[in-house]
């Protein structure tokens, strides 16, 4: 099979992190990699082999995960027919890459990932397994086995990109052209969601379900998390991410839902009180997650054609990672393997 494309290349990567997929993933990522399937050649990966750095959950547990992330990613709208959607583990070019990716990697360099030393941080860095360490060395390899051109991330992710251009530069320098070299696409669209209980904070699993909405929440879980969310005491709908965080927040995720802009969720909401916003951005998430909701419980019950799905596109990611690796261990100069003698 050769993938014979023109499109400038994307992959970008989610972790299978939990029972189910958050706004913020959704907002923030997910939503623009359905978006991006049309005008560029789109890989996206679900790296379980991230997702065993920390606290690794159960094996069954991990491998529902998986499958969770990978029918919402198909409930979101990826065409597996239009991109290329794959499980990380799948392909062993990934730890191989990673591999000669650590060896030009310096310590003091990889010491440096600010989201190594937050996460070590908290329970102390001998603690860690070394895989938390070289995770960004993993992310590296990801990114660079599919000569990708753009990748989607957001801000959190740019240091680790910046290291990804850096190893790829070295790696070209010291042993000639093998990699290209990717840079950042953070799209325009792509809405920061904040934590609906501590919005100077994104919205993430860490810190609580209270203050995140996930996909899967039946409607009145959704409702209340909203209703309860931490907004101000000043009662005037206005947009101000500095002032009022938690209430632009509600309106970023409100014109998110409602294919419409903070300017004209401000404008309809303007003079009313906090209450009526709440329950027309409850509706409004709720009008999504439900139908996405069945939509994902439907594929869930198919694991079988789940398999199939990720079987084409782990076959469309191996054309190019294969090939890849082929020529970086070429140009480390590493021996090609013989193909053995065939028997009898
Ligand atoms: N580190 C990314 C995150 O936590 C996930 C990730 C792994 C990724 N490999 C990637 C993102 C490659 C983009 C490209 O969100």
């Amino acid at each position: 099979m050769q993938v014979v494309t023109t499109k400038p290349r994307v992959l970008s990567g989610i972790q299978p992190s939990g029972e189910s997929m958050q706004l913020g993933n959704y907002l923030g990522a997910v939503r623009n990699w359905v978006s991006m399937q049309d005008g560029f050649d789109a890989f996206y990966c679900v790296v379980d082999l991230h997702a065993i750095t920390v606290e690794p959950p159960a094996p069954e547990e991990l491998r529902q995960r998986t499958r969770i992330v990978v029918a919402q990613l198909l409930a979101a709208g990826l065409d597996p027919q239009q991109c290329s959607l794959f499980v990380q583990s799948h392909l062993a070019e990934h730890p191989q890459l990673s591999w000669v990716l650590e060896c030009i990697t310096g310590f003091g360099e990889a010491s440096r990932m600010t989201q190594f030393k937050d996460k070590s941080a908290k329970s102390g860095v001998e603690r860690q397994g070394v895989g938390l360490f070289t995770y960004p060395i993993l992310m590296a390899a990801d990114i660079l086995l599919y000569q990708t051109n753009f990748v989607p991330v957001g801000e959190d992710q740019r240091q680790h990109l910046e290291l990804t251009r850096n190893l790829a530069q070295r790696f070209n320098q010291r042993y000639g052209d093998t990699f290209v070299v990717p840079e950042p696409y953070i799209p325009k669209e792509a809405a920061k969601i904040l934590d609906l209980q501590d919005p100077s904070a994104k919205m993430s699993k860490s810190r609580g379900d209270a203050g995140t909405v996930y996909l899967s929440d039946d409607a009145s879980t959704i409702s209340k998390k909203i209703k309860r969310a931490v907004t101000d005491a000043d009662g005037e709908v206005r947009y101000d991410l500095q002032a009022k965080p938690g209430l632009s927040n509600l309106m970023t995720i409100h014109a998110a839902f409602t294919n419409s802009t903070t300017e004209k969720v401000e404008a309809e909401f303007a003079g009313g009180g906090y209450g009526a916003l709440k329950s027309a951005v409850a509706d409004s998430v709720i009008a999504f997650a439900e139908p996405f909701a069945r939509r994902t419980r439907e594929l869930l019950e198919d694991p079988a054609e789940l398999d199939r799905i990720l079987a084409l596109g782990a076959a469309k990611a191996r054309t190019v990672a294969a090939e890849t690796v082929r020529a970086a261990y070429s140009n480390v100069g590493f021996l090609a393997p013989a193909s053995a003698p065939t028997a009898g």
